[in-house]
């Protein structure tokens, strides 16, 4: 069995977070017998500054030979000049497009004890459990972009594309996953004004009617999905939406679990290496300060396991390891809220979570 894993820390709060993430796998390796080849390489800021290229052929490399990736994120600050020639979040879109990771799955569970930690009322929150299929590849977010003009007449544009075969391959995906699940799945669009979501819906109906008949399907207005998700999230269950709208819901979804801190997400495409890391950033506001939550990174490796090395059992002893942990009650600053006075550290947290796997 191949078990490489890539480490891709990145910057920020990457790499406090991927270290958290190593020390759980070294704990299930352990435990179960397993050995993981770990490597790290560069991406992101961190790899400008070294090389000058936010994606570095090597790394390319590394990932391609590769089980399985484990990114921390990337970003901040020192890298946001609007004329840089490049940035940190272009290496972690060539490596998606360059892998094929057109699927990005990122579950959105509530942990009930975690209820009180949601700026949201505990009953309107809890049985949340839905999972987003976040189309990856494609989109605005790889439409042709550019500038022209100058002065006041200075324009920019990015077009947003999607083609026949981008939709019914993630509408695919997604209605297989809602028949492991609940059956249900929503397709979140804006049909009423663009042009790429209309062909987005038709084509979603297509595949549903013709392939999926048994599965429960609706659609629904990206903007008007943004308030259904606080308004009912409960009764979501699998939702596929395009690259740019899926960023948006999901981070907005992250409040109903508590913190960005708790939600992981796996990268997938046809066969290959899976690419997995936290749906946050690089948080530069408590970078090196030992505060990060490093639940979602830990989570993400639990996919890792799951998804690119059918180690089921050993993601499921991870998952089962941080509900253990939140139990106990133990919290990081963005999930303790109003009580920080008992709140642990990074350190600490990771800690917890391979005692949990220990014992
Ligand atoms: P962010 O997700 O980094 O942070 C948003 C807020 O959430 C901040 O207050 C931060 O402190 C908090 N937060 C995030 N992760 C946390 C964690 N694990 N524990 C506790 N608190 C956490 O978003 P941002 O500040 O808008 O972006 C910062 C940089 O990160 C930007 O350069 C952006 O491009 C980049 N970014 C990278 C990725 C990625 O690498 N996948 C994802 C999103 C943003
Ligand atoms: C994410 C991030 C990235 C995205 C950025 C950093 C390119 O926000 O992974 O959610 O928009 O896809
Ligand atoms: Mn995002």
């Amino acid at each position: 069995m191949n078990s490489s894993i890539v480490l891709l820390p990145g910057d920020g709060i990457g790499p406090e977070i991927v270290e958290q993430a190593r020390l759980v796998l070294l704990k299930v390796a352990e435990r179960f017998g397993h050995t993981f080849d770990f490597s790290s390489h560069q991406i992101g800021g961190i790899a400008i500054d070294e090389t000058g290229d936010p994606l570095p052929q090597p790394t390319i490399d590394a990932c391609r030979n590769a089980a399985a990736i484990l990114l921390g994120a990337v970003g901040g600050p020192k890298w946001d000049d609007p004329s840089a020639k490049t940035r940190p979040e272009a290496g972690l879109l060539k490596i998606r497009k360059e892998l094929g990771l057109f699927a990005n799955l990122r579950p959105i569970k509530l942990f009930d004890e975690l209820a009180d930690a949601s700026p949201l009322r505990a009953d309107i929150v809890k049985g949340t459990d839905i999972l987003f299929f976040r189309e990856l590849t494609g989109g605005i977010y790889f439409g042709e972009s550019g500038t022209s003009g100058s002065g006041e007449e200075e324009t920019a544009f990015q077009s947003m594309t999607y083609s026949v075969s981008e939709v019914k391959r993630i509408v695919r995906m997604a209605a297989q996953a809602a028949r492991g699940r609940s059956n249900r799945l929503t397709s979140v669009d804006k049909a009423n004004v663009l042009e790429p979501s209309r062909l987005w819906r038709r084509v979603a109906a297509e595949v549903m009617a013709n392939e999926f008949a048994d599965v429960q399907y609706d659609v629904v207005l990206v903007d008007s999905m943004a308030m259904h998700l606080i308004n009912r999230p409960s009764e979501f269950d699998v939702v596929v939406t395009g690259n740019m709208f899926g960023d948006i819901l999901t981070d907005e979804a992250s409040m109903l679990p508590g913190s960005l801190g708790m939600l992981p997400s796996a990268s997938l495409g046809d066969g290959g290496p899976g690419l997995y890391e936290p749906i946050h950033g690089s948080a530069p506001d408590i970078a090196g300060k030992s505060v990060a939550n490093p639940l979602a990174t830990i989570l993400a490796a639990a996919m890792m396991l799951r998804h690119s090395l059918g180690l089921t059992e050993e993601a499921e002893a991870i998952e089962k390891a941080v509900a253990g942990v939140i139990t106990d009650g133990l919290r990081t600053p963005d999930l303790a809220r109003g009580d920080q006075s008992k709140s642990v550290s990074t350190e600490e947290m990771g800690a917890a979570v391979v005692a949990k796997l220990a014992s």
